[in-house]
């Protein structure tokens, strides 16, 4: 596996790889690797012989400094992992690197983005976008990686796909999970092993959420309610929000569409690590 730390080596690279007509897969992290994002990239080397893996803790999507300065750095660790799982060339830019100045321009998704994650770290998905962007350009990809994880993430970088004419196939990747039912993030490293026990609760919660909505008993906003409910009876989470959202405009919804999916996100703190989740139904 090479590893990259300049844009005109990444450009150099890919370059090389799109004329020996070889398809480039790309796989945006933050590091601190787990199985979810290892599984992005034995996804794309199954699909593209040529496995592009970034890996910065990019600075214009943290909206909270703490959040940043903790946010787990593991480079050695992480380029261990990558070439077993079929990773080709690794993309390890500094900040400098990436921002040689500020940048000016700014996105701004509409309503795609004034709720949930958007609506809670205020300027995240500018900096999602920004870093994003950047990384298709460079490396012109044929399929890029993301988890449903970030839910509302792909929502965004689907559109802009869309909007800027990137030419290549976004791949949206299944959540994977700890077998007690906890997502994968590479935040889980911070749980303390008291607020660790207690992390699966995010998942029961909006497993429970799935099944009311399920039957059809209930409208949103009472599955919204009683999930939320089973949440907050464990005092050691505070539930940022909750909510339950028609799967591709990310709204709220008042009432049932039928045969349109749902969307069941959440984000919680727990023992000062800042956790989100959801669940689809389709
Ligand atoms: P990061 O949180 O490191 O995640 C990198 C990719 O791995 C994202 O597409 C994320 O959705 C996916 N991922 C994380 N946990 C997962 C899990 N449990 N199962 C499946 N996929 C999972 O998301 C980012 O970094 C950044 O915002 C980034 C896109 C790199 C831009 O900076």
């Amino acid at each position: 596996m090479e590893i990259l730390n300049t844009a005109a080596a990444l450009q150099a690279y890919t370059e090389n790889a799109r004329r020996a007509g070889q398809r480039i897969g790309l796989v945006p992290t933050m590091g601190a690797l787990h199985e979810g994002h290892l599984q992005l990239v034995r996804a794309a080397a199954r699909e593209c012989e040529v496995v592009v893996a970034s890996i910065f803790v990019n600075p214009t999507q943290f909206n909270n400094p703490d959040d940043f300065r903790l946010y787990p750095r593991l480079p050695e660790e992480d380029a261990a992992l990558l070439g077993p799982a079929g990773c080709t060339a690794l993309f390890l830019p500094s900040v400098e690197e990436m921002y040689p100045q500020p940048t000016i321009l700014r996105f701004d998704f509409g309503m795609l983005e004034r709720v949930m994650e958007g609506e809670h770290r205020p300027g995240h998905f500018n900096g999602v976008a920004t870093v994003v962007s950047k990384l298709f350009h460079l490396s012109r990809p044929h399929r890029a990686y993301f988890g449903q994880k970030d839910f509302q993430q792909v929502a965004i970088v689907r559109q802009l796909v869309r909007d800027l004419s990137f030419d290549l196939e976004l791949v949206a990747f299944p959540t994977i999970r700890e077998s007690d039912g906890l997502a994968m993030s590479s935040r889980n490293r911070r749980l303390v092993p008291e607020a660790r026990t207690l992390a699966p609760r995010l998942y029961q919660g909006l497993q429970l959420a799935k099944q009311l909505v399920q039957q059809g008993h209930l409208p949103p906003a009472e599955v919204q309610q009683a999930a939320g409910e089973f949440l907050r009876a464990e005092p050691a989470i505070t539930l940022e929000y909750l909510a339950v959202v028609d799967a591709h405009t990310l709204q709220p919804l008042t009432e049932w569409q039928p045969g349109s999916p749902v969307a069941i996100c959440l984000a919680a703190h727990l023992g000062g690590v800042r956790l989100i989740d959801n669940v689809v139904v389709e």
